[in-house]
C-alpha cells in the first residue's frame, strides 16, 4: 500500500512539472496522463466479484470448491477454497502472487492463469483475496 501511495505522489510531482512547461511549443497537444490508478471502494469490490464469476469460477466453481465446468479435465484440480487446511497454509501475499503471476511462476499448475494486468489494480486484487478467504469461513 505504501508503494501505491508513493507512486501517486511521484505521478502528482510529474504532472506538476508538466504543467510548468505548458509554454513550450507543441506541448499543448500532449494528451493528459490518466490520473486514476484504478477502481477504488465499491467499484473495486464489483470488479473483483465480476471477474471471479466470469473468469475464476469456470475452474474454481461459483462456490469456490474447485469444481467449475472447466475443472473436469484438469490435473491437479483447481484449488478448493473451502479447504481450511489450505487456507491456513497460505498468506494473503502468496495468494496475491499466484493471481498476478499464475501457477507456473509459483511452482503450481501452469493451468492456473496469470493476471498481470491486475498489477495496476491492487484494490481489485485485494478484494479478490477477500473473496477467496470468505469461502474458507
Ligand atoms: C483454467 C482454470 C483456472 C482458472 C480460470 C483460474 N484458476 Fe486458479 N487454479 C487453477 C488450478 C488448476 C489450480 C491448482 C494449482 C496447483 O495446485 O498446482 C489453481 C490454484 C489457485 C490458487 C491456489 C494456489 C495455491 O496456493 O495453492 C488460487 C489462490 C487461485 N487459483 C486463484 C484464482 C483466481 C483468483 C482466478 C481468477 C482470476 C483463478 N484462480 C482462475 C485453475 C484455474
Amino acid at each position: 500500500m505504501r508503494k501505491v501511495l508513493l507512486l501517486v505522489v511521484v505521478l502528482a510531482a510529474a504532472c506538476g512539472k508538466k504543467a510548468e512547461t505548458t509554454g513550450d511549443p507543441g506541448s499543448a497537444a500532449e494528451p493528459a496522463a490518466p490520473s486514476t490508478p484504478g477502481p477504488h471502494g465499491a467499484a473495486a469490490v464489483r470488479a473483483a466479484n465480476d471477474m471471479f464469476k466470469t473468469v475464476c469460477a469456470a475452474c474454481h466453481g461459483e462456490n469456490g470448491k474447485g469444481d467449475g465446468p472447466a475443472s473436469s479435465t484438469l490435473n491437479p484440480k483447481p484449488r478448493n477454497y473451502t479447504d481450511k487446511a489450505w487456507q491456513a497454509s497460505v498468506t494473503d501475499e502468496q495468494i496475491t502472487q499466484t493471481i498476478l503471476m499464475g501457477g507456473a511462476a509459483v511452482g503450481k499448475s501452469p493451468a492456473m492463469p496469470a493476471q498481470p494486468q491486475l498489477k495496476e489494480q491492487p484494490d481489485v486484487v485485494k478484494n479478490m483475496v477477500m473473496i477467496i478467504r470468505e469461502f474458507g469461513k
